[in-house]
């Protein structure tokens, strides 16, 4: 097939160049976008003058054609083309002759593709957030049903102090939402239209940037020409949002992988949501946790790459631009996939809240309150960790809890024991009495769910 840049070359290209060159294989997602772009430029073209109002009727109908034939099945992206810009002007020219030939007037494929990836990104963005957002709401539905399910709280994986399912879930709630304002971030600073940039320095034919802009609901039109076409910051920032995304739900996904198994055995992956092994008939895995974390690296890959590509690169537009769009195409996957499968997994889990419990009453995570309950009684709080430590040393040897030893055994560690230390040493009482802000207390909890919801809320209205 004849180039449209033929005119300069005396030899065709060579085979392997082209299918070195194209970019359509992966670009054709962007279609939609692609056609968008180029209806909001013929109209500012129409309404400047620069071409007929003819023209530009013939134009967008055949733009219209081309979008629903390919929506329809009905046109295949086929071979041969550079990429989805050429693919559809081509195609355009080859329905409506001449007037597709006027379509490029006052643009390029670089400020062409600029465009197109902004528009991806915008609505990708859009999608991603509210997958989030559904996760969240599952998030605060469990938690609401949980706030006295109590599990040991962790630090170096060791049973640390009690706290509940509830509080553990609102910890990613408040990661998510997070991740939802990050995104939002890069949507907002991206939200500029480098329609207009052309190659890299304009056009001389008297365009109306701002009317394109709006007409593609963006914010204003980017205000420098080389800037518009040739940065994909936005890009790097998508990439580095997704990450972020990502290593949230792997540190999710290990603490679920976690608790499945049997050493802790807090929850029960529902069998829809499971593996089984080819070879071990008792086997139940968590594969689509152990997916989600071994994905995440494919997340942060797209963020090198990204990175990577710009670094070196001169103003403005350089053909290793092209590579911006797998690595971002594959982190928007990834993502997505994770997200759609994540939620039901959650939902259909099973919380064992007898384990969870039983898990409380071994390992001393009431020792710290047993300190402060001491504290409370006059003792300085480094004499009453100190008594406490004896107190675990000699509990640990007899294999004993704190809680079952009789009041004369506290009180040979220290006088000021008193009968209420049960009631302090008492699952309830240590979870109830971290009543501070941002705590695992019930109210504390039910105060951080409602703080989700109501964001939950604002961004669904
Ligand atoms: N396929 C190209 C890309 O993805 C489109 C822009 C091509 N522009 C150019 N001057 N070769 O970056």
């Amino acid at each position: 097939m004849a180039k449209m840049w033929a005119g300069r070359f005396a030899k065709e290209t060579d085979s392997k160049v082209d299918d070195f060159n194209t970019s359509l294989p992966f670009d054709c997602r962007l279609y939609e976008e692609d056609i968008q772009g180029s209806l909001a430029h013929v109209a500012m073209l129409e309404k400047q003058g620069i071409v007929t109002t003819k023209d530009a009727q013939d134009i967008q109908e055949g733009l219209k054609s081309i979008l629903k034939d390919i929506n329809e099945g009905k046109l295949p992206f086929g071979q041969g083309f550079e990429d989805i810009h050429m693919f559809v002007e081509e195609t355009l020219t080859n329905r409506i002759g001449d007037a597709g030939k006027r379509l490029h007037t006052g643009r390029s494929r670089n400020d062409q593709v600029a465009l197109d990836m902004r528009l991806y990104v915008k609505k990708e963005i859009k999608e991603i957030q509210a997958l989030i957002l559904d996760f969240m709401k599952s998030l605060t539905a469990m938690a609401r049903v949980n706030l006295e399910t109590y599990i040991p709280g962790y630090t170096h994986l060791q049973r640390a102090q009690p706290i509940t399912i509830a509080h553990w879930m609102m910890a990613y709630a408040n990661m998510l939402k997070r991740d939802i304002r990050r995104l939002q971030n890069t949507y907002d600073l991206m939200n500029e239209c480098p329609l207009g940039c052309g190659a890299l320095a304009t056009t001389t034919y008297p365009i109306d940037r701002n009317y394109t802009s709006d007409l593609l609901g963006f914010t204003q039109p980017v205000d420098n020409s080389l800037d518009g076409v040739s940065d994909r910051d936005y890009c790097i920032e998508l990439c580095s949002d997704l990450s972020i995304l990502m290593m949230h739900l792997s540190r999710f996904s290990e603490e679920i992988i976690a608790w499945c198994s049997l050493e802790f055995h807090y929850i029960e992956l529902d069998d829809a949501f499971s593996t089984g092994s080819s070879i071990m008939p008792q086997k139940k895995n968590p594969d689509i946790c152990e997916l989600i974390r071994g994905k995440t690296g494919r997340v942060y890959g797209s963020l090198m790459t990204s990175l990577t590509m710009l670094k070196g690169l001169p103003l403005a537009y350089n053909k290793d631009m092209q590579e911006d769009k797998e690595a971002v195409f594959d982190a928007i996957d990834t993502v997505k996939q994770c997200l759609v499968v994540v939620k039901p997994m959650f939902d259909t889990m099973t919380i064992l809240k007898e384990n969870c419990e039983y898990a409380c009453l071994h390992g001393y995570i009431n020792a710290t309150d047993c300190a402060d309950y001491l504290t409370r009684k006059g003792l300085p709080f480094r004499d009453a960790y100190h008594v406490v430590g004896s107190l675990v040393g000699y509990c640990n040897k007899n294999h004993m809890a704190l809680n079952e030893l009789s009041l004369e055994q506290f009180k040979e560690f220290n006088e000021a024991f008193d009968k209420d230390v049960y009631q302090a040493l008492d699952l309830k009482t240590c979870v109830e009495m971290r009543k501070v802000l941002g705590g695992p207390s019930q109210n504390e909890v039910v105060r951080q769910i409602q703080m989700i919801e109501r964001f939950i809320n604002e961004r669904c209205s």
